[in-house]
Parts: structure tokens; sequence; C-alpha cells
């Protein structure tokens, strides 16, 4: 067995609560399948999906080698049962930004759309491009992650919605650049149950 697998056979998880790892390792962050830990002593991340979606690691992978490009989304590393190797982002997603008043700006914005073009050009359908899935890395750079429903074939408007919102209200001065999380997961579950409709841009 390599290291990897080895570390990863003495990480459980039950559902999707971490109850057993190894000191080493630092959680960094956690979506809806997965986990991700820092791995110590490289610039690599180990992200584990929980017990219900370790399908999803082959699936991820063979997108991420589709994408391979250094520009827009991180470097995979390696794949293994239920896991991926990826290269670590030093930044925050964006929505850190919004809870700790980062500004966002339109520059950021492009950039994503550069991410998600090229996966198109790569006959992708870019999907559930999310605040936690886009990460602004210290020096400016973005990169998308979690890039498993880029094959899905229903259409995905997370992301030209949040982008009307962006246009739409963040942009303007008297707009708050700071939220807390109450307030940002209170607006996502909304959003999600469709009581939030984003006005489009004209
Ligand atoms: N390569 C990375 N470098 C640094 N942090 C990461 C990296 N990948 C993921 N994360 C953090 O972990 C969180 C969950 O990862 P993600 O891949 O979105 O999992 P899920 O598929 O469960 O949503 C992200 O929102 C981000 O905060
Ligand atoms: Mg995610």
């Amino acid at each position: 067995m390599n290291v990897i697998a080895d570390m990863v056979s003495s990480i459980i998880i039950e559902d999707e609560t971490v109850v057993t790892k190894p000191d080493e390792l630092v959680i960094v962050g956690r979506g809806r399948s997965a986990v991700v830990f820092k791995l110590p002593h490289e610039d690599k991340v180990l992200k584990v999906f929980y017990p219900a979606y370790t399908h999803l690691a082959a699936q991820e992978a063979s997108i991420y080698h589709e994408l391979h490009n250094a520009t827009y989304y991180p470097t995979l590393y390696e794949v293994g049962a239920g896991y991926l190797v990826l290269e670590y982002l030093e930044g925050m997603t964006l929505y850190d930004c919004l809870r700790q008043g980062k500004i966002i700006t339109e520059e950021i914005i492009k950039q994503v759309d550069q991410a998600l073009d090229y996966a198109r050009q790569k006959d992708l359908n870019p999907s559930d491009t999310h605040l936690q899935n886009v990460m602004l890395l210290w020096n400016g750079e973005v990169r998308v992650i979690d890039v498993v429903r880029f094959r899905q074939s229903t259409i995905c408007s997370h992301w030209e919605d949040l982008k009307s919102a962006y246009y739409v209200y963040y942009q303007h001065s008297y707009f708050p650049k700071k939220y807390p999380r109450w307030v940002i997961e209170t607006i996502i579950r909304l959003y999600r149950h469709g009581f939030i409709r984003i006005k489009k841009r004209k």
C-alpha cells in the first residue's frame, strides 16, 4: 500500500463526521461530499469523500485529467479509492471573502468566467460553481475547484446567478461587503429552495 492509501485507511468518517484521523492531517475545508485535509510538509491536500460518495473520486479525477491546466484548476497528483491528492491552494474561498469583507473585484469574476470557458472548450458543462467552489489565491489569481459535476447534462445556473447578483447588487457602493455566516447561509438556503429570484443584468 502506498503512503497516502495507508493514511486514508487510518481515517474513519461516519456519515459526514471525521471520527479518527492522523494528528498530522489538518482539516482545511469541508463540502457536501468530502472533507479536505492539508498534507504535512508539502503543498498538497487530501480530499477524502464521505462513505456515501466514494464513487465520486474517480469521476472527479477523470474531469481533472481533462482540465489539466495549471492556470485555472488545481493540479491533480493522485487518485485512489475514495480520495484525491490535489495541489494545495493557499488563499480563501469567495464565501470566506464575503465573511471577512475582502472585496471581490470584477477581475476575479472575469477570471472565473475564463476558467469556465476553458472547461467548455474541453466539451465539459461547468456546474455547481458557487461561493465555496471558487478560491482566491494570495497572489490574486483564481482557481475553480470541485469539478465533479462538470459532466452533468442539465444546465446549472449557480454561477450565472452569482454573477448577476454581483453586478446588480454587490457592485453598488451602498451594498455591504461583509456578512455574518448566518446571513450568507440563510440567503443560500432561500436561493436553493427557489425563494430568491436573481434579477438578470440588463
Ligand atoms: N486544493 C485545495 N486547496 C485548499 N483548500 C481546498 C482545496 N480543495 C478544497 N478546499 C477546501 O475544502 C472545501 C471542500 O472542498 P470541495 O472540493 O468543494 O468538496 P465538496 O465536493 O464536498 O464540495 C472547499 O470549499 C475549500 O474550502
Ligand atoms: Mg464544494
